[in-house]
């Protein structure tokens, strides 16, 4: 269904911001493969998410939500996962993909991997290599695409892996295999990406170390197996999600909205990082330690214009999800904004740079794109917009746009609103409760 997004007022509310994703998809796989009982408060309810629980489900642990918007996972131990009858749907989701290939590469048990038009073109290579030095044996399309059939050996080999690029799917994948071999299995990241799986790991009782290398780099450990302990998870906000009514609000002039217990993490937050330093009016409250994680309550107001900053390439691991929405606060800041080193963002759910450069493009804001980089010039007032975005099964894509349109003088169209179920299934109401405008076009 296409979806318009006109001009809207000042933003004013205090959303509630879904789970975050990242830490959702975690838990119900910890959970699903500890012993005892482990109690998830808060989980997201996206399609992502809900594929990790089915395919979870479909190997035998028990997961259940209660009318009480609780889930309870009562998981099968390590090593206990069952083969599925079916093949595992993971609809659009990379991160069920990457870190349940992981899980099944630690099991004697094969099960095959299937995705949309999205996720089918995602490159599988960079897990099907550790997990086949780990003994995996793995059939899939050509260029290592989807759908793929696994097989986990008999014996799990520990292996140290270096990553080939800073990926926190691969590095999760390759731990988790390792929580079934005999010994210990380390990853060493060049540059660091984002850490849930080793604390979460921890709350659950297995040991994870991690040791500081030359030039930042770092060898993450993880002892196999170990019985991993049901515990209780509370799931912070997501600050991807956050992200989205964040830059509405520093666009909208005079809008003013409160976010409660958004993830703060600091291997997550680069982006509110490069808001603060383009100037954005963000003050960060109770900042406190919740489930092993640092958050805070977030108030956030569009007073004044943005000003454009260069991201440094170092920064891109800790919001590597969030240049689209950068790319819609450039286009409104006063100046120049260079985001380099972003090579990942062309493998996401879409080519991420790609789509974000034709779109602005269509809506009249001048930027330029290379190989890794996007570079928009903005002149501190909103662009014309009015085009029709195409937005390739790609969530982030979707909301970014739907933004953008908050402040153009025509409105913006996105040719399809199904793709943010996958995150964020009540923006567009949370939008609209804000103050946001936004309806189905029907042509
Ligand atoms: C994620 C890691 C990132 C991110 C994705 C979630 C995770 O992917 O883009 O949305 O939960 O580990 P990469 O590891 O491929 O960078």
């Amino acid at each position: 269904m296409k979806f318009s997004s006109y001009k809207a007022r000042a933003l004013k509310g205090s959303p509630v911001i879904p789970g975050d994703k990242s830490i959702s998809h975690r838990s119900l796989m910890f959970g699903g493969i500890a012993i005892g009982e482990t109690v998830i408060h808060g989980l997201l309810e996206g399609e992502d998410v809900i594929n990790t629980a089915d395919a979870m489900r479909a190997m035998g642990a028990d997961i259940q939500c209660g009318e009480d918007g609780i889930w309870r996972c009562h998981g099968v131990g390590i090593g206990g996962l069952q083969e599925p009858d079916d093949v595992l749907e993971m609809g659009n989701s990379g991160t069920s993909t990457r870190l349940l290939m992981g899980l099944v590469g630690g099991h004697n048990i094969t099960a095959t991997f299937s995705g949309d038009a999205s996720l089918n073109k995602r490159p599988m290579g960079r897990v099907i290599k550790p997990l086949e030095q780990m003994g995996a044996k793995i059939k899939a399309q050509d260029g290592g695409k989807l759908p793929l059939t696994i097989t986990g050996p008999e014996s799990t080999l520990p292996i140290e892996y270096k990553l080939p690029v800073a990926s926190a799917q691969v590095k999760s994948c390759v731990m988790l295999a390792g929580l079934s071999a005999m010994g210990k299995t380390s990853v060493i990241e060049t540059t660091p990406t984002r850490d849930h799986t080793e604390n979460m790991l921890r709350a659950f009782g297995v040991p994870v170390e991690v040791e500081d290398l030359q030039d930042g780099a770092q060898r993450v450990t993880v002892t196999g197996q170990v019985d991993l302990k049901g515990t209780t998870v509370h799931v912070p906000s997501d600050p991807s999600s956050a992200a989205f009514p964040t830059v509405a609000a520093l666009i909208c002039e005079g809008s003013h909205i409160e976010m409660k217990n958004i993830l703060m993490n600091d291997r997550r937050n680069g982006i509110y990082t490069t808001f603060i330093e383009m100037g954005a009016d963000i003050e960060f409250k109770n900042e406190r330690i919740e489930s092993g994680e640092q958050v805070a309550d977030l108030i956030v107001k569009g007073s004044g214009v943005l000003k454009a900053i260069d991201v440094p390439a170092s920064r891109v691991p800790s919001m590597i999800d969030e240049f689209p929405i950068l790319a819609v606060a450039a286009t409104c800041a006063e100046g120049t904004t260079t985001m380099t080193g972003l090579e990942e963002l062309r493998v996401k759910e879409s080519d991420r740079l790609l789509m974000m450069y034709q779109g602005l493009k269509a809506c009249g804001v001048d930027l330029e794109m290379g190989e890794d980089s996007l570079t928009i010039h903005g002149t501190g007032n909103a662009p014309k917009g009015g085009a029709e975005i195409k937005t390739a099964l790609d969530h982030r894509i979707a909301m970014s746009f739907l933004v953008l349109g908050m402040v153009t003088s025509d409105p913006v169209t996105i040719d399809d609103v199904a793709p943010i179920k996958t995150s964020f299934p009540n923006f567009i109401d949370l939008m609209k409760e804000l103050g946001g405008n936004m309806m189905a076009k029907n042509d």
